[in-house]
């Protein structure tokens, strides 16, 4: 059963519709696909023009495939995404090349993403001279000059290698990088998540001051709810492969209402005392996306599963406005 879209908001940059990502697994002497896992499993949302959109989930929900599948990094099996109002599933190589400028990565690992026999100008005038951005050396370093400045970098260390910098000033080489080619949308996955704490909410606090700038749409990828509450405008919550639940921020952190969204808020202190939450653990291990459970694929560990939960795939559906869950229950939560 398919799940319902979400209603397209006019003003999406990216609509992705019943995306899906299998990654067949081969085996025995003919190579043969002897299974699939269903990392992405029929996902469909909007990132709207000039929001921050959260996507979070534990470990292996399929968080980075959805953000590299829409980037057409890796190739979805099923579903479309769109860009700007255009069809780009099955854009062929060339045309694709428009619009990866106009849609850039920032990497969870500052430290295995930046080419570290480069230095840091190198690093962010390659993606100048790939897409002939630059019209002189002189309009490069410049150009670079101005990334760095913009990131928080001392533009006279241009020079340096990554080794020469901490990793909150690495991953700031990272957003110069993504940056210079003047994009409309960014893929932060994880930006944040191998920096110390303490150096966390300056980058998060830098992408949100880029966004306003710039005028920037992000996909902001996380495992822990903390760390997109102040930067999304919109959250949403996967686990294993599917959609669990999709609202504005402020409306999921204070009414929550799937399960699993639950269970995530209740690890994270609240800073607010008229919200009381008592920690939920999860049991057990999340099952194989190789062998996802029927029906509802979190049932297997929801204190408040019933057996019609592994009847039914739930559908994404619209429970207030603008607040979406994927769970048959409206007596709980
Ligand atoms: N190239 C691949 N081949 C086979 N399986 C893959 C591949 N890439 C991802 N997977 C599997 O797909 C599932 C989703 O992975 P994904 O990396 O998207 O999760 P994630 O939510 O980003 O997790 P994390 O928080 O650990 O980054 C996982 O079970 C993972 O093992
Ligand atoms: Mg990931």
């Amino acid at each position: 059963m398919s799940a319902v879209a979400p209603k397209a908001v006019a003003t999406s940059l990216v609509e992705v519709k019943n995306l899906k990502k299998w990654f067949p697994i081969r085996g025995g002497i003919l190579s043969r696909v002897v299974a699939n896992v269903k990392a992405v499993n029929d996902v469909s949302f909007g990132v709207r023009k000039g929001e921050v959109l959260g996507l979070v989930g534990e470990s292996g929900s399929g968080k980075t495939t959805v953000g590299r599948t829409i980037l057409r990094l890796i190739e979805p099996t099923e579903g479309s995404i769109s860009f700007d109002g255009k069809d780009i599933t099955h854009l062929p190589k060339g045309e694709l090349r428009t619009y990866r400028r106009k849609m850039q990565i920032i990497f969870q690992d500052p430290f295995a993403s930046l080419n570290p026999r480069m230095t840091v100008g190198d690093i962010i005038a390659e993606p100048l001279v790939i897409h002939h951005l630059a019209s002189s050396a002189q309009a490069r370093n410049e150009r670079v000059a101005e990334l760095l400045q913009t990131v928080g970098l001392n533009p006279d260390h241009v020079r340096r290698y990554p080794h020469e910098f901490s990793g909150g000033q690495r991953q700031r080489i990272g957003i110069a990088r993504a940056l210079a080619v003047d994009p409309d949308f960014i893929v932060a996955d994880e930006p944040v998540s191998a920096l110390d704490v303490s150096i966390q909410a300056q980058v998060v606090n830098l992408l949100q001051d880029l966004k306003d700038r710039l005028g920037l749409t992000i996909l902001f990828i996380a495992h822990d709810l903390a760390v997109v509450e102040y930067i999304s405008d919109r959250i949403a919550v996967m686990y294993l492969g599917k959609m669990m639940e999709l609202s504005s921020a402020r409306e999921l952190y204070r009414n929550p209402k799937h399960p699993y969204t639950e269970a995530l808020l209740s690890a994270i202190p609240t800073p607010d005392p008229t919200i009381k939450r008592d920690r939920i653990v999860l049991q057990g291990d999340i099952p194989s996306p190789i062998n996802p459970p029927s029906g509802c694929v979190f049932r297997t560990r929801c204190r408040y599963a019933i057996p019609a939960c592994a009847e039914t795939v739930p559908e994404l559906r619209e429970v207030s406005p603008g607040h979406f869950k994927a769970c048959i229950r409206d007596d709980i939560l």
